[in-house]
């Protein structure tokens, strides 16, 4: 599509339009070769060359913002040399997607994408402390003084690690735990809990920072909303503590069962999520909007929304 070159240079990152507007005036700005002067001049970037002092100006490409919940025995690097699938054979192929950050092949949950380095770099410095919030499945019931032992941390092959939150949700022989951490270390979750001398035999990984799993199935993306990718930025904020305060959410609904389970014992927890990311522009195809979809590994489907099924690799 045409446009006036000073918003063409200023929407690469070249300048602002007024200072594109001198650096026209300049002679610094060529259009196939020629010096073009004249404000207001057009060009098209599919099909003209144009440069700034010799530098071919490009169409600035569409940051993309997804989060996926990976299913169990899916990898999450981009490429996997053992034929594995991996969460890049569940999104949309965009240009550049990346996964933020590593899942287990083990772990279920969710896992960020995108094709802004600067976002992924931020999210997961542990300098910003997004907190991520993870589920697990352990053998025998964590006491209190466990839990605070987590808290205050623990020494593990080396690697000092804690938590800043742990919770028992359920619990009968064995419990389902919450933990919330902002680190990111190799195994964090289960060297942890193994460490206190309850390994974890289920993982998932239900929140980072504001994002949640709520209404997305293991198989399913969704774009990120706009307040969620500007969340995920700003980490945690000290002046609103507006990411802790949704990581600390509660459940708000019962974990559903994933199917009969013998009496007394209490259905798996599910989700923390604050939002409801099915109700959320459903039917779109794009890889940007918001509505969950892909192919459920498990068959399960969110309730409340109508979701697209992807068609064919990636
Ligand atoms: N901690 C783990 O042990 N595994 C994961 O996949 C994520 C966190």
């Amino acid at each position: 599509m045409e446009e006036r070159l000073q918003k063409i240079l200023a929407r690469a990152g070249f300048s602002s339009r007024r200072g594109a507007e001198q650096l026209m005036l300049e002679g610094r700005v060529t259009r196939n070769g020629e010096i073009v002067k004249q404000l207001g001049t057009r060009a098209d970037l599919d099909k003209d060359d144009v440069r700034v002092d010799g530098v071919r100006v490009k169409a600035p490409k569409a940051l993309v913002y997804l989060v996926l919940n990976k299913p169990r025995g899916v990898v999450s690097t981009r490429s996997d040399p053992e034929r594995r699938q991996t969460v890049m054979d569940l999104v949309p192929n965009v240009a550049g997607l990346f996964p933020v950050g590593r899942l287990d092949v083990t772990t279920e949950g969710l896992i960020l994408l995108t094709n802004d380095g600067a976002f992924a770099e931020r999210v997961s410095h542990p300098r910003y402390e997004v907190p991520r919030v993870y589920h697990a499945k352990v053998h025998r019931v964590p006491d209190a003084e466990t839990l605070e032992r987590l808290r205050r941390g623990v020494r593990v092959e080396g690697d000092f690690m804690a938590v800043d939150r742990a919770r028992v949700l359920e619990s009968d022989n064995n419990a389902w735990v919450e933990l919330t951490l902002h680190e990111g270390k190799h195994h964090e979750v289960k060297r942890l809990l193994e460490a206190v001398g309850h390994p974890v035999s289920k993982l998932r990984r239900v929140a980072i920072g504001p994002v949640t799993s709520r209404g997305l199935e293991p198989g399913q993306f969704r774009a990120l909303a706009p307040e969620e990718i500007e969340g995920l930025r700003r980490g945690k904020d000290p002046a609103s503590g507006a990411l802790g305060r949704l990581a600390r959410r509660r459940p708000r609904s019962r974990p559903r069962p994933s199917g009969p389970r013998p009496s007394g014992r209490t259905p798996a927890p599910r989700d923390t999520g604050s939002r409801d990311a099915g109700s959320r522009d459903a039917g779109s195809r794009d890889a940007r909007t918001a509505a969950p979809r892909g192919a459920s590994a498990s068959g399960r489907r969110p309730e409340r929304r109508r979701a697209g099924t992807r068609s064919g690799r990636r």
